[in-house]
C-alpha cells in the first residue's frame, strides 16, 4: 500500500480529522462490545502526544439518512474516557456546521471532540464531495482508522481524501500487514471458513486459490451438503448457495475442501434444543445441523497442526448458545498451542473470540466484517484506493 504513514508525517499540534468505525453492539443504550473502541486507541495516544485536537468520525449502524435517537453516538463517549481518563471529551451534536467549526477552533489542543453519527446524512453514503469538504474544513489532515468500514465508498471515508492530506491510522496499517501476511505467503496455510451468512463465493474461491486446504463448517457447510446430494433436514440452507456449492464441488482445486464428517443436531432451533451426534450423512428430515461433531474437530485438529500459516473466518457452529459452542472453542483453544501465524477475520468471528476469550490465541483478530472478506477476497477498497490516490496528489506539498 503506498501511503503516507502516521508515524513519518509532520502531526504536531495539527487538527486531525479520524475516521474510526466505533459501529459497535449497542444495549440498553451501553456498548456491549468496546473492541473497535479499544483498537483505535494506539492511534488516538500518538496523535495525543503531538499535541493534536482530534476530531472523531463515527457511523453507527444503519439509519438511513435519518437521525435515529438510538444511534446517536453519545454512548461512545463513556468507552472513550474510559481509555483517556485525562482527556477532555466533548460530544457534539452535530458533524458539520459553523456552530461545530467554531466550537472546534476555539478549544485548546491536546483534546478529542466526537462528532454525532456521520450516517444521519444521506450524504455520507452517498460519497457527496460538499458534504466531505465540510468536514475536511474542519481539520488540517485526515487519519483513516476504519479498516472495518473502508469498503465502503462513503464520503468521509473516499470523497474527504480529494480536499486534505490522508493518513492510514496504526489499527489500520496493522490490519493490512497482517491479512497481506496471510495472503501472500509461500508456507503450507489452511483456512477455516464457517459463519452464518451463505454468501462467502468470492472468497472460497480465493481460500480455493491461496490454501493448501480449506476447512468447511458453520452455516455454510450444509449449501455444500446439499449440492453433493445428502439430506440436511431443517439446517439453514438457500438455492443460491447449494448452486454456488455445486460451482465451487466441480473446480479442480475442490480437492483441497476438508468438509466434517458429523454434527451435533437439534430438535428445534432453541439454546435448550435436546440434541444428538449424527454423521454427516445422517441428519434426520426434522433436525438442524447447529456445531460440528466431535470426529469432525478431531480431524480440523490434524489439519491445522500441519499449518504454518492460519486464517478463520466464521464461527463453526451456533457459537451464541452454548450447547452449539464447542467446535467453536475447542478449535480456537487448540490453536492457542500452535506457535504459527494465526489470524481471524469477520465481525462474528471476532465476537466468537472474544466471548470465549481466545484472542491471546491469535496473532491478529481483525476489526473488520464484510471489510476483512473484501479485502481477502481481492476485491475494490474504496477506502485503501483513496489514500493511495491522496499520497500521490498530496506527496510534494
Ligand atoms: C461493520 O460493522 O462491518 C462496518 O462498520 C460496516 O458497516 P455497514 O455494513 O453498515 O457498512
Amino acid at each position: 500500500m503506498k501511503t503516507f504513514h502516521l508515524l513519518q508525517t509532520p502531526v504536531r499540534n495539527k487538527v486531525v480529522f479520524l475516521r474510526t468505525d466505533y459501529n459497535v453492539p449497542l444495549r440498553n443504550g451501553k456498548v456491549w462490545d468496546a473492541h473497535k473502541i479499544e483498537a483505535s486507541s494506539l492511534t488516538i495516544k500518538y496523535l495525543l502526544r503531538n499535541n493534536c485536537k482530534i476530531i472523531i468520525g463515527t457511523h453507527l449502524g444503519r439509519p438511513k439518512g435519518r437521525i435515529v435517537k438510538e444511534l446517536k453516538t453519545d454512548p461512545l463517549v463513556k468507552e472513550l474516557k474510559k481509555l483517556f481518563p485525562k482527556i477532555k471529551i466533548t460530544k457534539l451534536n452535530d458533524c458539520i456546521g459553523k456552530d461545530i467549526k467554531e466550537k472546534i477552533q476555539r478549544a485548546k489542543t491536546k483534546q478529542i471532540f466526537l462528532l454525532e453519527n456521520l450516517r444521519f446524512y444521506k450524504e455520507e453514503q452517498a460519497n457527496d464531495p460538499a458534504f466531505a469538504h465540510s468536514l475536511a474544513d474542519l481539520a488540517d489532515i485526515y487519519v483513516n482508522d476504519a479498516f472495518a468500514v473502508s469498503h465502503r465508498k462513503h464520503a468521509s471515508l473516499e470523497a474527504i481524501t480529494h480536499f486534505l492530506p490522508g493518513i492510514p491510522g496504526i489499527q489500520f496499517e496493522k490490519e493490512i500487514i497482517f491479512l497481506n501476511k496471510v495472503l501472500k505467503t509461500k508456507r503450507k496455510s489452511v483456512w477455516i471458513i464457517g459463519g452464518a451468512k451463505l454468501d462467502k463465493v468470492d472468497f472460497i474461491n480465493k481460500a480455493l486459490k491461496k490454501a493448501d486446504k480449506v476447512l468447511i463448517g458453520g452455516a455454510l457447510i450444509f449449501a455444500f451438503l446439499k449440492a453433493k446430494g445428502y439430506k440436511v433436514g431443517h439446517s439453514k440452507v438457500d438455492r443460491t448457495s447449494v448452486e454456488n456449492a455445486k460451482k465451487i464441488l466441480r473446480k479442480f482445486s475442490a480437492r483441497k475442501l476438508v468438509l466434517p464428517l458429523d454434527f451435533v443436531v437439534a430438535d428445534k432451533l432453541s439454546p435448550k434444543a435436546k440434541t444428538e451426534i449424527v454423521p454427516y450423512n445422517q441428519i434426520h428430515h426434522q433436525q438442524i445441523g447447529l456445531d460440528l461433531g466431535p470426529k469432525t474437530v478431531e480431524l480440523f485438529k490434524k489439519q491445522l497442526a500441519k499449518a504454518k500459516v492460519i486464517i478463520w473466518n466464521g464461527p463453526l457452529g451456533y457459537s451464541e448458545w452454548v450447547k452449539f459452542s464447542q467446535a467453536t472453542k475447542e478449535v480456537g483453544r487448540f490453536l492457542g498451542k500452535m506457535k504459527v501465524l494465526k489470524v481471524v477475520g469477520g465481525g462474528e468471528t471476532a465476537e466468537a473470540i472474544y466471548r470465549f476469550h481466545l484472542e491471546r490465541n491469535f496473532s491478529h483478530v481483525s476489526t473488520g466484517g464484510g471489510a476483512t472478506l473484501t479485502f481477502i477476497s481481492g476485491k475494490n477498497m474504496p477506502g485503501i484506493k483513496a489514500l493511495e490516490r491522496n499520497f500521490k496528489k498530496f506527496k510534494r506539498s
